[in-house]
């Protein structure tokens, strides 16, 4: 039987959010109802209100999201009613070239929920952020993008996983190989910065140098393991981050803004033999020049990471198991935490960078 929940929906190119009712299907074969606990809200959930993503208007938004498995389709046997899990947007084909290889977060075939849900008042069909749509009392979704997990973790907690904080760690970790030892720089202290800086100090960096314009991200990037803080809005970074390791630059650079400047200072901020880790996302205008020269003089690699390159059933329970034993701290992402109704309010309070997440509970 279809049920009917309360969404938090954006209805039209920069139009204020507001609660619908919206009709959940029941899960049909490889999908699932998930009752949703809590979910933090991202940026990507503002662009789309804003219609930066895709003119698809209604879309149920939230994508950062934790719960409780309430219902199953049929052929699904990874997850069952009752499981706590932490939501994915990249569930994996399994079977494209990129996943034989090894590489499944380059797969070639993810997806999400064939049915819809829909606007209870008008029928209208939503599109869920990201395939998600958790700022709901339950989604539907694919059944491979629900990832089981330790339920001794608080909703809260659980489902930062699911986006910005699993693409910092997983910059470090996964795309960025940082190991025991290595120097690390980290350009733009949000909330992906800082995970990628938690991340490192959990790899055992020797030295994580946090860069941003803002002093409040840098006291902040501090607490989450930073060993050094400079602020380029009055250093030159790159200057900074030699000095800090010997005149060598850093063996990983990564760059949690997306502009072409700290595009360019992580390229030159690195040692020689360094990684440059880009996981800050430019718009399609952004361009940036550079000497061939300095292309080809400096070895090392260049490499973009999608969603902190994780695989979900690999990187969760294990970042879940580290939290609980108090090795990473994943609490210091959550801000505060709200209501269904105050979504609207916690994307000024994330314009205005007063949040690092503001996490929805149900
Ligand atoms: N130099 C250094 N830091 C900067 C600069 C700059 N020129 N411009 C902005 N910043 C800092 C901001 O002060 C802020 O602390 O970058 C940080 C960006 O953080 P958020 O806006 O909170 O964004 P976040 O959620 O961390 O995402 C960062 O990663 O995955 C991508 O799409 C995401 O492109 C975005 C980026
Ligand atoms: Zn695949
Ligand atoms: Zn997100």
């Amino acid at each position: 039987m279809a049920q009917e929940v309360r969404g938090v929906i954006a209805p039209g190119k920069d139009e204020p959010v507001r609660i619908e009712t919206i009709v959940v299907p029941d899960p049909g074969p490889g999908e699932a109802v998930v009752k949703v606990q809590a979910c933090g809200v991202c940026h990507t959930d503002l662009h789309y209100k804003q219609g930066g993503i895709s003119d698809d208007f209604p879309f149920l938004l939230g994508h950062e999201a934790a719960g409780v498995v309430e219902s199953v389709g049929a052929g699904v046997t990874d997850v069952a009613p009752g499981d706590f899990v932490v939501l994915n947007w990249r569930a994996v084909c399994g079977t494209c070239r990129a996943c034989l290889r090894g590489r499944p977060w380059y797969c070639f075939d993810t997806h999400n929920a064939e049915q819809k849900m829909t606007l209870a008042s008008t029928g209208q069909e939503l599109s869920p952020a990201l395939g998600i749509g958790a700022f709901a009392e339950k989604t539907l979704v694919a059944a491979g993008q629900c990832t089981k997990v330790d339920p001794a973790v608080s909703p809260q907690v659980a489902g930062l996983l699911g986006c910005g904080v699993m693409a910092g760690i997983g910059a470090a970790i996964n795309t960025g190989n940082v190991g025991r030892g290595d120097t690390v720089a980290v350009i733009g202290c949000g909330g992906v910065g800082d995970a990628a800086i938690a991340g490192s100090h959990l790899a055992g960096a020797a030295k994580v140098i946090a860069v941003d314009i803002d002093d409040r991200k840098l006291e902040t990037a501090r607490g989450m393991g930073a060993t050094h803080t400079v602020n380029s809005r009055d250093t030159d970074p790159v200057e900074a981050i030699r000095e800090l390791t010997g005149g060598f630059g850093a063996d990983v650079v990564i760059e949690a803004v997306g502009r072409p400047e700290t595009y360019r200072q992580a390229f030159y901020a690195r040692d020689l033999a360094g990684t440059v880790v880009l996981v800050g996302v430019p718009t399609p205008e952004m361009k940036l020049e550079l000497p061939l020269l300095d292309v080809f003089g400096r070895g090392g690699s260049l490499k973009s990471s999608w969603y902190g390159d994780c695989l979900p059933s690999r990187d969760f329970p294990m970042l879940i198991d580290l939290h609980l034993q108090g090795r990473l701290d994943l609490g210091k992402f959550v801000t505060e935490t709200i209501g269904l109704d105050e979504v609207e309010k916690a994307f000024e309070r994330m314009h205005a960078g007063d949040v690092l997440r503001s996490v929805v509970v149900l």
